[in-house]
């Protein structure tokens, strides 16, 4: 007997996709729309809003949603969600613009989109920044995005013509939606799946967490985030690869699926945990890896603030299962990955490395110590560094 796959956020998995004529005719009319140039971060929530990975959503968030997720951490239906998914424009596009109206959402002069105008309104930027990224500081990469966006957001449903330009040229082969990866858990017979976001390439730590977790449920989803990151990250096409160059030798293919997440990073620390929580729930997992500083950039959240958000919610309202994991590391003394909480050694014994400290082993042209990093993706590593960053 198949066992029922955890429920989509809000109980139904969105699908905002057009198809046969009405899809031909929102292309046919999008032209005579006033159009809207879309932001790299508007076209990954655009594909992910059209293919159900953020049900409930069914276009871009009007003002109540709006202020209940910034204050409340809920939409205004009482549903946690903790992140804005807004479309801000300018001034002057706006005005040319009615309640009511189609316009044409646009990348690079083609219409993906139509979006029915139900709402447009000013909104507080720095609300928004000290409530979602707890500070109103332009050194963070998400408030600096929030800064430089245009003053008037637009809201409403969206019909979609086409997913992004990216959906068919990057990594097209693992962009599961979340209605394929459900079926692949389907057919694999999977009941309980666990799901780990992150937007650097796979470490010894990572792989400890991501087996840990295995060992209690049926599926591992690999769910590397390749939508915008901040400039020093590592870019995604190499993340991947570091992914492809461990998987066949050290995960089980039986267990375990790659695929990628199309989302933006926000580096919004707890807030965006929750977030990364509910879409993998849309993706058709049970459970989610949230360890240490999740989501966080620089020193704007605690170690494990990411893990204490959670206790905001009920474990019925989230439903998804966060599996918590402390700071882990390589133990000498141990002699495997260990963590603060299993591990009684002092830090003399532990193989920790800051990211200056990589970049300035990889561009030597040494390997990364082994504990650290399998050395088939220190090669990955060490070329991009030659090749791109040097
Ligand atoms: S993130 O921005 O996507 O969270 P990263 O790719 O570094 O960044 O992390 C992916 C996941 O692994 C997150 O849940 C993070 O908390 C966890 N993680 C990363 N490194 C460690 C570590 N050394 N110990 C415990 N958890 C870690």
């Amino acid at each position: 007997m198949a066992f029922p796959l955890i429920q989509p956020h809000g109980g139904t998995l969105i699908n905002r996709l057009l198809t046969d004529v009405a899809r031909d005719s929102a292309r046919d009319c999008a032209p005579t729309l006033v159009q809207v140039p879309l932001t790299d971060t508007n076209l990954a929530d655009l594909e992910m809003i059209a293919t159900g990975a953020l049900s409930p959503l069914t276009g871009f968030m009007g003002e109540a949603d709006y202020k209940s997720v910034v204050h409340s951490l809920r939409l205004a239906n009482g549903l946690p969600w903790t992140i804005p998914v807004t479309l801000a424009v300018s001034a002057d596009l706006a005005a040319q613009i009615k309640i009511g109206d189609q316009v044409a959402l646009v990348e690079n002069g083609n219409a993906l989109a139509l979006l029915n105008v139900a709402e447009k309104y000013h909104y507080d930027r720095e609300a928004e920044a000290q409530h979602v990224y707890r500070t109103t500081e332009t050194a963070h990469p998400g408030v600096a995005r929030l800064y430089k966006q245009g003053d008037v957001l637009l809201a409403g449903d969206i019909d979609v013509i086409d997913l992004p330009a990216r959906t068919s040229t990057e990594f097209a082969d693992l962009r599961y939606t979340p209605t394929e990866s459900r079926r692949i858990f389907a057919e694999r017979g999977w009941r309980r799946i666990v799901g780990f976001q992150t937007r650097n390439p796979i470490h010894r730590a990572h792989e400890y967490i991501q087996k840990s977790a295995l060992e209690i449920v049926d599926g591992l989803l690999l769910h590397p985030l390749v939508g915008e990151t901040k400039a020093d990250d590592i870019p995604a096409d190499i993340r991947i690869e570091s992914y492809k160059a461990i998987l066949d030798v050290y995960y089980p293919q039986t267990r375990v699926l790659l695929g990628v997440f199309p989302a933006a990073m926000r580096y919004a620390g707890p807030r965006e945990a929750i977030f990364h929580a509910i879409a993998r729930k849309n993706y058709g997992c049970s459970h989610f890896i949230v360890g240490r500083d999740h989501a966080g950039v620089g020193k704007y959240y605690g170690t494990y603030d990411a893990h204490y958000i959670f206790d905001e919610f009920t474990p019925e309202e989230i439903g998804i299962t966060p599996l918590f994991f402390e700071h882990t590391f390589y133990c000498k003394q141990c002699g495997g990955v260990v963590s603060l909480k299993t591990c009684p050694h002092d830090s003399s014994h532990h193989v920790t490395l800051s990211g200056t400290q990589v970049r300035e082993i990889l561009a030597r042209g040494d390997l990364l110590p082994t504990e650290f990093t399998r050395p088939e993706v220190s090669r990955v590593l060490m070329r991009a560094v030659r090749e791109r960053i040097s």
